[in-house]
């Protein structure tokens, strides 16, 4: 199966594109979807009587409801379009987290949550009065279930979860947090950014409260991100932004706001992207996460087998394979990242390096930061060869200093 020949840019430029935990690269169905709606149905959503924007209503929402059947969502008002993870995270914490935390609550994180999961929280803590407490991870880089049942007390409200680490490549458990959360009466946020293009999500089965992904990390284009929440606590919620579209009645000095979905998508949306969302769940659906799942353990298994044979390669990872996802952080002895990630740039080989907003983490970690190699479905053997090749380039010409 030759999907790289889906992907133009991997067509033209002779790279090994290891960085898809940053973003992933499109393929022609999803860009052409984009040039399709420009070219047939380009009209502002929600806005017009005429027939061309009713279509572009059509288009928009349609697929939302792609989405929620994606995600299993029971309805697709539950669905909110926002810009990426990031402000579906804010969304949350300012509209849910800021109205209903008192003083005596707690908000429990991972240590492993990207700055996105974290920082809104610190700033709805230090507002409310309530604290941030965080579950810390053992020497397999995981989350052990007595750490999850000392944290999250009959104090917590909220959980904030990473269904898998964007740095370790751990896959959490999440749904024995969510039911272990929701026995103690808090709610869960599952920040699904680097699952969602990689495992079938059902949001019903994990019953989760929120949960969160960016469609650029699953193909589709930058710009557009999606939250789910369960209707009845949507519904109780006060709009995090405020303009147009998200009113039903507006007078001098008061405003009531539209039902679900419009109350949480204020002004004018990104259209384009997402039609290329669902252009991109076509592909992905098309392809089946059967398929991507078995491509990717391919790899992966093999990354690690030939990246452990590599004396001077430090890597970061859980040694239980079940847990552990695309994503392989290392660093090289002695080599700053950055320097092992422009060398590898030499090659042709793009990895990410740096503290990849995990802060926290990294300095649990008791390092400043690493190398991360992340795969996705259009990932070869080659891909890997070239990486292990441009390795040695890196320890040759550091080894007399190292
Ligand atoms: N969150 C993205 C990453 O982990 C940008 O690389």
């Amino acid at each position: 199966m030759d999907i790289k020949k889906d992907f133009p840019i991997l067509m033209d430029r002779k790279i090994s594109y290891l960085d898809n935990g940053a973003t992933t690269q499109k393929p022609v169905q999803v860009i052409e979807a984009i040039n399709e709606f420009y070219k047939k149905y380009n009209a502002n959503p929600h806005r017009g009587a005429y027939s061309l924007s009713i279509e572009a209503t059509e288009v928009y929402e349609s697929t939302r409801a792609k989405i929620a059947k994606f995600i299993n969502a029971r309805k697709s008002e539950e669905i909110i379009f926002s810009k990426n993870a990031t402000e579906s995270l804010n969304l949350i914490a300012y509209s849910y987290g800021m109205e209903n935390l008192k003083k005596e609550d707690e908000i429990v994180i991972s240590i492993m949550e990207h700055h996105s999961n974290l920082v809104p929280w610190q700033k709805v803590a230090k507002v409310t009065g309530s604290t941030l407490k965080y579950m810390y991870i053992n020497e397999n880089f995981e989350l052990s279930d007595e750490e999850i049942e000392k944290k999250i007390t009959d104090n917590t409200k909220i959980v904030g979860i990473t269904h898998i680490s964007n740095v370790l490549g751990t896959i959490n458990n999440v749904k024995k947090i969510i039911k272990y959360a929701h026995k103690k009466g808090a709610i869960v946020v599952v920040d699904a950014s680097q699952s969602v293009p990689h495992i079938k999500i059902d949001v019903q089965d994990l019953d989760c409260d929120f949960l969160v992904f960016s469609g650029h990390k699953m193909l589709a284009p930058l710009g557009i991100g999606v939250m789910y929440g369960k209707k009845q606590i949507l519904n109780n919620m006060t709009p995090f932004l405020m303009g147009g579209d998200m009113i039903e009645y507006v007078y001098e000095q008061d405003t009531t706001y539209a039902p679900l979905p419009n109350k949480f998508e204020a002004g004018t949306q990104n259209v384009e992207a997402v039609v290329g969302l669902g252009a991109a769940i076509d592909y992905i659906e098309d392809l089946g996460y059967d398929t991507i799942h078995k491509i990717e353990e391919e790899i992966v298994e093999y990354a690690i087998q030939e990246l452990s044979k590599l004396e001077f390669v430090k890597l970061y990872i859980t040694p239980n394979k079940q847990n552990h996802s695309a994503v392989i952080s290392f660093n090289v002895d002695g080599v700053h990242p950055h320097d092992v990630a422009s060398i590898l740039d030499t090659e042709g080989v793009c990895v990410r390096s740096g503290n990849h907003c995990a802060q926290p983490l990294m300095r649990f970690l008791n390092i400043d930061s690493t190398c991360r190699a992340s795969f996705y479905l259009y990932n070869t053997k080659e891909d890997v060869d070239n990486l292990v090749k441009a390795l040695n380039k890196v320890y040759n010409m550091f080894k007399k200093y190292i």
